[in-house]
């Protein structure tokens, strides 16, 4: 059967993950979180002090890009596939509020974005590829044969991610998520490179008050009428 490339994208907590998981798992494509790779950067200008509320050292940051080893792995072929950053598993640390609080200036930087665009692109040179993120319908798969953009309020995205952090244990306040989410929202769509847009022929989904389900059958027949050429 033809495989194709799936691009999604879209503003932060609107599921992205969780659809592009299950088309992936019911397609049996891979599946790549792009926001994992520049979290797992991220966490190495933190851990590396490149990185603090004070300051940000892009110099040095860009100059250790070469060192920095990023990989996905799976523990088996049913589980999720984590993020390795030179060979430590921080499919964890990168999801504290903690590490999405400086994200967004990382992913301001070329540099970073071009070593990561480049990883990717090699991951779906043979299609078959489900990839979520904020530029992978414009920068690097601008012929996806499916592009979906989502959106949702931001009120809506914030009690998600709250309810989320809530239950993994985490001391978060709802209004310190809304303002993150919202900061973030700001921050990817007006930064120079490659700003969060709808990518040309991407379909929008505003899952605002669309629930999982319905949000996966409409895109599952999207990416089945491709798959078929009806599209
Ligand atoms: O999807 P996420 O919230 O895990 O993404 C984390 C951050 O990374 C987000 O602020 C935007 C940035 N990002 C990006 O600039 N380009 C991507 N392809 C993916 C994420």
């Amino acid at each position: 059967m033809k495989k194709i490339t799936i691009a999604i994208d879209g503003f932060s907590s609107t599921g992205k993950s969780t659809v592009a998981k299950q088309l992936a798992d019911y397609l049996g494509y891979i599946y790549v979180d792009t926001g994992a790779m520049y979290r797992a950067v991220t966490l190495y200008a933190l851990q590396n002090k490149f990185l603090s509320e004070d300051e940000f050292d892009k110099k040095s940051l860009i100059k250790s890009l070469p060192t920095i080893e990023l990989e996905f792995r799976k523990e088996n072929d049913n589980a999720n596939a984590e993020i390795f950053l030179n060979g430590k598993n921080v499919e964890k640390e990168i999801r504290t509020m903690y590490v999405s609080g400086f994200v967004s200036p990382v992913a301001t930087i070329p540099e970073v974005r071009k070593k990561l665009v480049a990883i990717q692109h090699q991951m779906g040179v043979e299609k078959g590829i489900v990839m979520d993120g904020r530029d992978i319908g414009s920068v690097v798969f601008p012929n996806a044969e499916l592009k979906i953009f989502m959106n949702a309020n931001a009120e809506v995205r914030a009690t998600r991610r709250y309810e989320e952090l809530l239950a993994k244990g985490d001391n978060v306040t709802f209004l310190a998520i809304l303002e993150n989410v919202q900061k973030r929202d700001l921050m990817d769509t007006t930064r120079e490179d490659s700003p969060l847009v709808k990518a040309e022929n991407a379909i929008e989904i505003d899952n605002s008050e669309l629930n999982q389900e319905d949000q996966f059958t409409i895109i599952l027949q999207l990416a089945k009428d491709r798959i078929a050429g009806r599209v």
